[in-house]
């Protein structure tokens, strides 16, 4: 087969076939077809969006350009939660291990950042030694174990995932609904997955501005992943503003600590904000396993799981099973960038907007994600967002710190940040961050 002419058909918006859905997803991930080439099928893609039939044979074929995980003999049952992308989503790092605690299996593949969207496996590269090249095997023993394990995309499995997704980063089509599916589940059907929890992120911080995109891809996700024999839960959250209070990745890690390990009435109110979204999947998930029969029985066990420190101790037992020479415990070691410059209101009122979609690119200059595919990414850049739609605050009240490895990089990112966040006269409630439940 000559891959041009399967560029020249999606450019042209004509069905492709089985095979060649194959051929592509094989081509990429054996490295036999070029980047150049797979940059522009993918951008003919954006533009010709794939139909749902086309959708379900890519996913289908993107599982299988490795192998596929298979979890006979570990513990049940086995849940995987997975989030569309969005600024500040940090979730993995605290659901994972509150799950396992709580007696679930997790075992999951994640991605690294993609566009403005931090991913999780470059928050989990800032906690030292942590490694996320796990291969079949060690998964599957690490998950015996402990009940965890979390791996980055490999070679191993869903490979093709692994070449695409980096090509999507950085050519500016990731928000193709049909490409978002095809890598959400592919990762899904190869990880051997049984029961999946997306969390289908709506606003500007994420690939879906508005409730009705966010709609069509959670129903997408949906119903290819029934087609490929999985069981799939899709809500959908906001994410007109950051989730939680950090972006970038150390500093959102710090943050994950601080829900695993301090009390609700400590937490600051963007941190609570974000707890709570832990909770609510935290307790779908337990209830879908059929590990608690009631949103009160699940939500209970979620807290006590939490204050009883059980999720903070299988945290450490993960990050120290896969390599890391810290622990959760204490937080000196996390990297703090040279620079911190806050943003003060000007004057008092009401916080009208947080706009995600500028924070997450403000997060993207200051080094904390990727402009090409192979940079390196400054671990402790980012900012803290201290405020959120709706709060009433005083004039000077401290809006955002911006941390940073140079002056000249704070100061660029200031000149932005005072544009992001708005503070108006007139009062506008606090947007719910649940927008349609799963
Ligand atoms: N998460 C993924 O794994 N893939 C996407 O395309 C978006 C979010």
């Amino acid at each position: 087969m000559d891959f041009r002419t399967i560029i020249a058909k999606r450019r042209e918006g004509m069905a492709h076939s089985k095979e060649e859905l194959e051929f592509l997803a094989n081509g990429a991930a054996s490295g036999d077809i070029p980047d150049y080439q797979l940059s522009a099928w993918l951008m003919a893609a954006y533009l010709k969006p794939l139909t749902d039939a086309e959708t379900g044979m890519l996913t289908v074929a993107m599982a299988d350009s490795g192998e596929r995980l298979d979890l006979t003999g570990v513990p049940k049952p086995w849940v995987d939660k997975h989030s569309t992308g969005g600024v500040g989503d940090k979730t993995t790092l605290v659901l994972a291990p509150l799950l396992a605690a709580c007696g679930l299996t997790v075992v999951k593949m994640s991605g690294r950042g993609l566009g403005i969207t931090g991913g999780t496996i470059d928050k989990l590269h800032a906690i030292p030694g942590f490694s996320s090249d796990l291969t079949p095997k060690k998964m599957i023993a690490q998950a015996k174990k402990i009940g965890i394990a979390v791996a980055g995309q490999t070679n191993h499995l869903a490979p093709a995932d692994k070449a695409l997704y980096a090509l999507r980063d950085v050519t500016e089509t990731v928000s193709s609904l049909p490409l978002i599916v095809s890598s959400i589940l592919s990762k899904k059907i190869a990880g051997g997955a049984e029961t999946v929890i997306l969390d289908v992120k709506c606003g500007s911080g994420s690939f879906n501005p508005t409730r009705e995109q966010a709609e069509k891809l959670a129903d997408a996700l949906v119903s290819v992943g029934k087609h490929a024999g999985l069981r799939v839960f899709a809500g959908i959250t906001d994410m007109d503003q950051p989730l939680g209070r950090t972006v970038g990745n150390a500093l959102e890690v710090a943050e994950a600590i601080e829900v695993l390990t301090k009390p609700e009435a400590e937490l600051r109110s963007n941190t609570k904000r974000f707890r709570e979204l832990c909770r609510y999947y935290g307790a779908i998930a337990l209830r879908v396993s059929g590990v608690a029969s009631s949103s009160g029985e699940a939500l209970e066990r979620i807290e006590d799981t939490l204050k009883g420190g059980r999720a903070l101790e299988k945290a450490n037992e993960w990050i120290k099973a896969q390599g890391a020479t810290v622990d959760f415990g204490d937080t000196t070691w996390i990297p703090r960038a040279a620079v911190q410059l806050d943003l003060h209101a000007q004057i008092a009122g009401c916080v009208g907007k947080v706009d995600a979609r500028t924070i997450g690119e403000i997060a993207l200059d200051l080094g904390a994600g990727r402009k090409t595919k192979d940079d390196e990414i400054d671990l402790s850049a980012g900012l803290e967002i201290h405020v959120k739609v709706g709060d009433l605050i005083s004039q000077d009240h401290k809006l955002a710190t911006i941390h940073a490895a140079t002056q000249e990089l704070a100061d660029a990112a200031m000149a932005r940040l005072i544009h992001a966040i708005q503070v108006q006269t007139a009062p506008i409630p606090p947007r719910p961050i649940l927008i349609r439940p799963a």
